[in-house]
């Protein structure tokens, strides 16, 4: 199997070599400072691990799906950080706060295409079960988002609700970043399912693990602003949980704190102390472990030797203890 820095350098070729114009620059420009201020390039190396896993025989066939997942992903959070009227990401300054919304909505359309010029260099046989693979992927993403934003709105959510929406925004990018690397390998149909159930359920322990972060993370290693779920009243699983627990009282100043918008800085730390006071982050940590098993029971169902989950067991383990 392949060492996992020789594949981060594949993908970092891969990044490099994309052949990315020049003029107009308030259309590449943004495109490029996307792609250079980093990221942990996860959802390519699973791409690529999931491929390895199956035993691909050439490993650098699965190279433009890797790279049309991440640009997927990187698409994805420049439209999100208008949405979320975020300054801040991957400790540098958002596309949108950098040059404005426009230009943010087109070069993240053009990451989009970017992405699916990509994937368009599959080999054909394999390109339209990785279509429908990434099509509906793409499709439940939009859907996900959406609910983010609908639940900002409404009074209270459940935890299937809350479940349902982080399934869709953030853990079906994951699963099918799996699931492509395993068609690429030519995986049983089974397995396929079983490396993208393992993805969504990793995909779910990360998101409650970066609605942890968003409030108790530090924001030098973080490198997003701390609060902004906070300010926008994102039904996170801390609010979620919150609502859920509050007796009268709290509840009221609660309520109270969504309400206000007049004083960013109270606010993050008044609704933190609330979080605090309901001991919330414990709740969240208990789902996260909840998913993580889920996630290992799918991994180890799958039909390889099993010194040869080892790297995703690991590569799991890592990215779900950030920042903590
Ligand atoms: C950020 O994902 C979006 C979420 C699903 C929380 P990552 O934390 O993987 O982002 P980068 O690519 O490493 O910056
Ligand atoms: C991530 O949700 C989902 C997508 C970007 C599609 P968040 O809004 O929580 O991600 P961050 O925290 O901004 O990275
Ligand atoms: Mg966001
Ligand atoms: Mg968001
Ligand atoms: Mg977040």
């Amino acid at each position: 199997m392949y060492d996992i820095d020789v594949l981060q350098q594949r993908i970092s070729k891969g990044l490099a070599d994309l052949d990315i114009p020049n003029k107009p620059a308030n259309l590449y420009d943004p495109v490029r400072y996307m792609l250079q201020i980093g990221g942990k390039r996860i959802r390519p190396l699973l791409t690529l691990m999931a491929a390895d896993l199956f035993s691909a025989t050439d490993i650098d066939a699965a190279l433009p799906a890797a790279i049309a997942v991440e640009l997927f992903h990187n698409f994805s959070l420049v439209h999100d950080d208008i949405m979320d009227n975020a300054p801040l990401r991957r400790g540098h300054r958002t596309v949108h706060e950098k040059w404005n919304s426009n230009v943010g909505i087109l070069s993240g359309d053009n990451l989009l295409i970017m992405a699916y010029a990509q994937l368009a260099k599959c080999p054909p046989d394999n390109l339209p079960a990785i279509l429908e693979t990434f099509n509906t992927m793409a499709t439940q993403v939009c859907e996900g988002q959406q609910l983010d934003m609908d639940f900002e709105r409404v009074a209270t959510v459940s935890v299937d609700e809350y479940l349902h929406m982080i399934r869709l925004k953030t853990s079906v990018l994951l699963g099918a970043a799996l699931k492509i690397g395993a068609l690429l390998a030519g995986a049983k149909e089974a397995d396929a399912q079983l490396i993208y159930d393992f993805g969504v359920y990793v995909g779910i322990a990360f998101q409650l693990q970066d609605d942890i972060l968003d409030v108790y993370g530090d924001p030098e290693r973080f490198g997003k602003q701390r609060g902004g779920d906070i300010l926008a009243n994102k039904k996170t699983y801390l609010l979620v949980k919150a609502l859920e627990l509050a007796e009268p009282t709290t509840r009221s100043a609660l309520d109270n704190w969504l309400a206000d918008h007049s004083n960013p800085s109270e606010k993050i730390s008044g609704v933190t102390a609330i979080y605090d006071a309901l001991d919330v982050r414990m709740e969240v940590e208990a789902a996260k472990q909840l998913h993580i098993n889920k996630a290992y029971t799918a991994l180890d169902a799958i039909t390889v030797e099993s010194s040869r989950r080892i790297p995703l067991r690991q590569l799991a383990n890592t990215l779900l203890d950030r920042g903590q």
